[in-house]
């Protein structure tokens, strides 16, 4: 059994991360043969793609995908930490899972994700979810394998939990969650420590994956038909920093814009590495998404100080309007927390009337919720939970004042789509995503999956677009094709 330890998990040594090529011993093989699997993810996309590695790893020892945790053999939770209602959810879910256990105990049970670094939940699994039947971590990922015979083998609860990262993992086995649009790693962990966050704790310190290997797993993406890759990590825009070289995001953004491949994203970024020479890359190549997402988290100096971010309101707007002047029709979303300790009404108004200057387009608002361990956990919370709700029922009221009103811009604009899938409950068939990752409705034909179409916005909502798709463009000519840049 290894179990996590915060104080660990906290250090940053200066030991070098090397690169480990996945093997799965041949004696694994057959251990899920005739069996199905299920796993539930919560959180962000580096969850979703760590799952899609997971799933793989599965199959290729024999397990087959089941559409339902009630129906199948090994049912897995990949948890999220980062507020206390994620946690709450997977704990939720785990009681459910508690009585299926009840009446088919060949059931295995699973737990990973950050969820699974964290010292206090490993104590709650040991003690009162004692028929959870393996645990794994972040850093290992890989292991599943191991962790699984070892539970299957022995019958006991299995943990095994690295407090510290270890190797980069290349070659991981990986089963998509779509064939059009791919996720790709560029780093992992985080060195930021905003006094909020559980991340650089549960995912460990910055590392990022060698250029050489990022840049052929987008090659292998393209000659399998992949339209659209998000580079992704905690903060991308400290990619390369822990190499030692200067090759940096706006270097690697550009030569996986000069692969060719119709649509780049990148997430998250934070505003204190993006570099004038990244925002010149986003807006040199049209290939590289005029979509941002960028954290601004509160408007308050003060506050921002006390979050550990490392910029003013000031820095953040300089930045904003920047990358406003700089790319053409970008989109710019972002984050944003509130009831953070000791924020004043003063600090909230800051907030507002930075949202009222930003007008951004796309926002994710939270209250802020102190995960243990955190320096933030620590300082006082005198807000009462009504003024925190309050106070974020007006901050989105704002929000989406403005989500509609840019919205609103795009009427009767021809917009590129890549169409994603069709609708399962709305009134038209297919959905996409805009350049400016704008969610668009439209009628067409399901082979347009998969495919970048131009469709003309004929209404706009608050959260999302309808379309017409454009059949032929020569008689459109005077539309005008929105943001493309
Ligand atoms: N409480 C509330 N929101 C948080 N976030 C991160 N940690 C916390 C926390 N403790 C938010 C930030 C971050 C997003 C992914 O989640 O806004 O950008
Ligand atoms: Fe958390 Fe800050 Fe790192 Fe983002 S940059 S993952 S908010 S510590």
């Amino acid at each position: 059994m290894q179990l996590p330890d915060y104080k660990k998990a906290r250090t940053r040594g200066k030991e070098e991360v090397v690169k480990e090529l996945f093997s799965l011993d041949p004696k694994y093989q057959n251990l899920g043969k005739g069996k199905t699997y299920f796993v539930k993810t919560y959180g962000c996309q580096m969850n979703e793609h760590d799952t899609e590695n997971i799933k793989a790893m599965l199959e290729v020892l024999g397990f087959t995908e089941s559409s339902s945790y009630e129906k199948c053999d090994l049912v897995l939770l990949n948890t999220c930490s980062i507020r206390e209602n994620a946690h709450n959810k997977a704990f939720g879910m785990l009681g459910r899972i508690k009585h299926l256990k009840e009446s088919n105990p060949h059931l295995l049970v699973g737990v990973c994700g950050c969820m699974a670094q964290e010292e206090g939940v490993i104590e709650e699994i040991r003690t009162h979810y004692r028929f959870v039947d393996f645990v794994f971590g972040t850093h290992n990922l890989y292991r599943l394998p191991e962790v699984l015979a070892k539970t299957i083998e022995e019958g006991n609860q299995a943990i095994e939990v690295y407090s510290q990262e270890g190797n980069i993992i290349e070659d991981m086995p990986v089963k998509r969650a779509t064939p059009y649009k791919a996720y790709v790693n560029i780093i992992y962990g985080c060195d930021k420590f905003c006094t909020y966050c559980i991340v650089p704790y549960t995912r460990g310190k910055q590392r990022s994956r060698a250029k050489e290997d990022i840049l052929k797993e987008v090659q292998d993406l393209i000659k399998e038909g992949y339209q659209e890759v998000t580079l992704l990590g905690q903060n991308v825009n400290a990619y390369g920093k822990d190499l030692g070289v200067s090759y940096g995001l706006a270097e690697l953004l550009e030569e996986v814009a000069k692969t060719g491949i119709p649509r780049v994203r990148f997430m998250t970024s934070h505003p204190w590495d993006f570099t004038n020479q990244m925002i010149e890359v986003i807006a040199k190549y049209p290939n590289i998404m005029p979509s941002i997402h960028l954290p601004v988290q509160s408007g308050s100096s003060r506050i921002l100080k006390l979050m550990g971010r490392r910029y003013t309101r000031e820095e953040y707007l300089a930045l904003f309007h920047k990358m406003k002047e700089q790319i053409k029709g970008v989109t710019i979303s972002t984050d944003i927390i509130v009831g953070f300790p000791g924020e004043t009404e003063e600090d909230f108004q800051e907030t507002l009337s930075l949202v009222h200057e930003c007008k951004f387009d796309n926002a994710f608002s939270f209250i802020f919720s102190a995960r243990e361990g955190t320096p933030a956990s620590k300082m006082e919370d005198l807000l009462s939970e009504e003024e925190k709700n309050n106070r974020l029922y007006t901050l989105n009221e704002v929000l989406n004042h403005y989500f509609l009103e840019n919205n609103q811009k795009l009427i009767h604009k021809i917009v590129p789509v890549l169409v994603e899938g069709k609708n399962a409950s709305k009134k038209t068939t297919l959905y996409g995503y805009t350049d400016t990752n704008k969610l668009i409705n439209f009628d067409g034909e399901e082979n347009l999956i998969g495919k970048i179409v131009p469709v003309e916005v004929t209404e706009c909502k608050t959260w999302s677009l309808d379309g017409r798709l454009v059949k032929d463009r020569s008689q459109e000519e005077d539309k005008v094709l929105s943001t493309n840049h």
